[in-house]
């Protein structure tokens, strides 16, 4: 029972419900970077820093000053707006319900349940079985993304994964002791991905259609393991002597979709699905939060894999980033060791001009590290079946890095008193420290096996720098510039604990915050590169964020970035996950300019329903698509209680869905 005290400083004095299901406690326990790497406030110069009141005053003195709408926390468009950002941003609320800017339309795509094959039954929320749930869409949908299957543009495959399940709001009546072995075999079935075919009306709207190309990839999907670590002996079971077949993806939160056209996906918060850990006393577990007796889904009862004490390796299976081709329904999807095992938020893809491809990927938990995949082959190019088989194969072979910031430049902290950088710029420089290639580790004392499996101890040795939670990575298709959601920290200066960094600023950090990484020549190959905070989150009435400079009087607040994405227009697009961080405000898609006068002028493009995140924005021509993940779940809710009756109304349960937003006749933001 080693939480108990961990979980002492909860303000219910126990884990919430809605922590348990969904990160396995990721934010009650304590964290698990214990490692003493170089304290990065221990390398700036503090002396330079300024006091908050002449920061703030110096950067409304530099931008436009009209303030309107202060009331609502947001301002309307003064002026001409950059393209494809031409609405009014909505509100902070905490309606039940999906707010869009005025003149928009919205709808459901699909939801929690729904039929994908003309064999599959009819949602029904009081008669859930396993066998419906594997041919229904899942439960929670995190990463989306929307590939065109014709040059039109009209006919899509819309692949989204399934992060987690919430099983008291999934069943009536659920006993956490003592859940049924339906209830589990359904929440294996609600988890991984899901693969349908939507076609896009003239208008932008999207329906949902069956196809062949329609699929369930579930938690005991086979999958391929490849890369330098497949077959290894620390990847071996019982039932899987090879060491490269595994059951199953768990907790498949954001992703990316390569230049080749498949998709790739983070298994995240995997430590949670596995029992036993304490028995096993071994640090290269608690290294990954992988700790406990029980599992709070209790899926070791009904099958072995997830007891540790009886199949150790079973969890060292999972943590990978996957590949899947969606365009070929029988294949088998695989798990990519080269990127390394931690909790992956996500996987994005960049071409480097020579070819060979650059993989950027964060380790979304407190004080974890940011990491870059080269690989040694290069892209071919053209859409036939053997270029795509050739490119699945390019994440298997190359160098993984993890990067270390460097805390040469003017002193950028934001130290809880709200200092700012005096000219109004984070600005420092870093390097990519190389983990393993090939069979090869750069790491003392560590194989390179051992490098790709337990990729946290080799980046701990190296002196990789500790970021406040790395979300979603994305390069800005033009600039080639690095954007990596930060979402928050509130352990950052605790006692004990890493205090601020330049690119970590804030102590007990709510907020988060964006972070630019520019690679030296805007080549993606480079081990070299400079970064910038172009967004410190929060109340922009609050001293202690920024937003590029620009006046704060005239943007939405924001909290807890967690995926980005961009728009034709090259234009930052940005979802939160802050679970009413924010007095209290639902979670929305922010839309902000990167450069230009505009740049930092961020609005609220639309927001979630009570208890939702806002996850997998896809921000289309004429249409922008998000998954609507976990609608109530907040403390005391459930299914016997539910917070939330969206999107069916009355007195309906939550269904985790994915919504589409157009405008009759026009383009987004035009
Ligand atoms: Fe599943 Fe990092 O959010
Ligand atoms: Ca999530
Ligand atoms: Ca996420
Ligand atoms: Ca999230």
């Amino acid at each position: 029972m080693r939480h108990l005290p961990l979980l002492a400083n909860h303000p219910a004095g126990r884990a919430a419900v809605t922590c348990r299901y969904r990160c396995g406690d990721a934010c009650f326990h304590d964290v698990p970077n214990t490692s003493g790497n170089p304290y990065f406030g221990d390398l700036v110069d503090r002396r330079t820093a300024l006091k908050a009141g002449v920061v703030v005053a110096a950067l409304a003195g530099g931008a436009a000053t009209t303030a309107t709408t202060a009331t609502t926390g947001t301002a309307a468009a003064a002026g001409p707006a950059p393209r494809g950002l031409d609405f009014d941003p909505v509100a902070p609320n905490a309606l039940d319900a999906v707010v869009v800017p005025d003149g928009y339309r919205h709808e459901v795509v699909i939801r929690w349940g729904d039929p994908l094959f003309p064999d599959a039954p009819e949602f029904d929320f009081d008669h859930q079985t396993a066998a419906a749930q594997a041919r229904q869409f899942g439960y929670n949908c995190d990463f989306a993304a929307l590939l065109p299957l014709d040059p039109t543009g009209r006919v899509n495959l819309l692949v989204t994964n399934h992060e987690y399940t919430g099983e008291p709001f999934m069943f009536r009546g659920y006993d956490e002791s003592r859940p049924t072995r339906e209830q589990v075999e359904i929440a294996w079935a609600a988890h991984g991905l899901s693969v349908v075919r939507v076609d896009q009306a003239r208008d932008g709207r999207l329906t949902p259609r069956f196809s062949p190309y329609n699929r369930r990839v579930t938690a005991t999907t086979e999958f391929r393991v490849t890369g330098p670590a497949a077959g290894s002996d620390l990847l071996k079971t019982s039932a899987d002597p090879t060491g490269a077949r595994v059951l199953g993806t768990l907790n498949n939160c954001a992703g990316g979709v390569t230049p080749w056209g498949t998709i790739l996906s983070g298994e995240e918060n995997f430590n949670q699905y596995f029992a036993n850990a304490d028995a096993l006393a071994d640090p290269r577990l608690t290294r990954y939060g992988v700790t406990g007796t029980e599992t709070t889904r209790k899926w070791e009862r009904f099958d072995p894999r997830f007891d540790l004490a009886r199949e150790p390796h079973e969890v060292n299976r999972f943590g990978w980033v996957i590949e899947l081709d969606p365009t070929d329904p029988g294949s088998t999807p695989v798990k990519h060791t080269a990127l390394g095992r931690f909790k992956h938020e996500c996987a994005n893809v960049r071409v480097a001009a020579d070819g060979r491809v650059v993989a950027y990927s964060g380790d979304d938990e407190r004080f974890e590290y940011i990491y870059k995949f080269v690989s040694t082959g290069r892209v071919r190019k053209g859409d036939s079946k053997a270029a795509r088989r050739h490119n699945m194969t390019l994440l298997d072979d190359g160098t993984l890095y993890v990067a270390r910031f460097t805390g040469d430049s003017p002193a950028a902290e934001i130290d809880g008193t709200g200092t700012l950088p005096a000219d109004g710029k984070f600005d420092g420089r870093g390097e990519w420290v190389p983990l393993a290639s090939g069979d090869r580790s750069f790491v003392p004392g560590m194989s390179a096996e051992e490098v790709y499996v337990f990729t946290r101890l080799a980046a701990d040795r190296v002196g990789a720098t500790k970021m406040d939670r790395p979300e979603d990575i994305q390069t800005h298709p033009r600039t080639g510039v690095v954007y990596c959601a930060l979402s928050n920290n509130v352990d950052r200066g605790k006692a004990g604990k890493e205090g601020p960094t330049e690119p970590n600023p804030r102590v007990n950090n709510k907020h988060g915050q964006v972070l630019e990484l520019t690679e030296r020549g805007g080549d993606p190959l480079s081990l070299a590169f400079t970064w910038n905070l172009m967004l410190v989150c929060g109340d922009p009435a609050s001293p202690d964020t920024y937003f590029a400079g620009y006046d704060k009087t005239r943007v939405s607040p924001i909290s807890s970035p967690d995926n980005v994405a961009f728009d034709r227009h090259g234009n930052l697009w940005i979802s939160s996950d802050s679970a009413g961080a924010l007095g209290g405000h639902n979670d929305g898609l922010y839309a902000v300019p990167v450069s230009g006068p505009e740049r930092g002028h961020l609005k609220a493009f639309l927001t979630v329903p009570r208890g939702a995140e806002t996850c997998g924005p896809v921000i289309g021509e004429r249409v922008v698509t998000v998954c609507v993940q976990h609608p109530g779940e907040v403390d005391g809710a459930s299914a016997d209680n539910p917070a939330s009756h969206w999107p069916d109304g009355g007195d309906s349960q939550p269904r985790p869905s994915v919504v589409a937003v157009w405008r009759e006749g026009r383009r987004i933001g035009e």
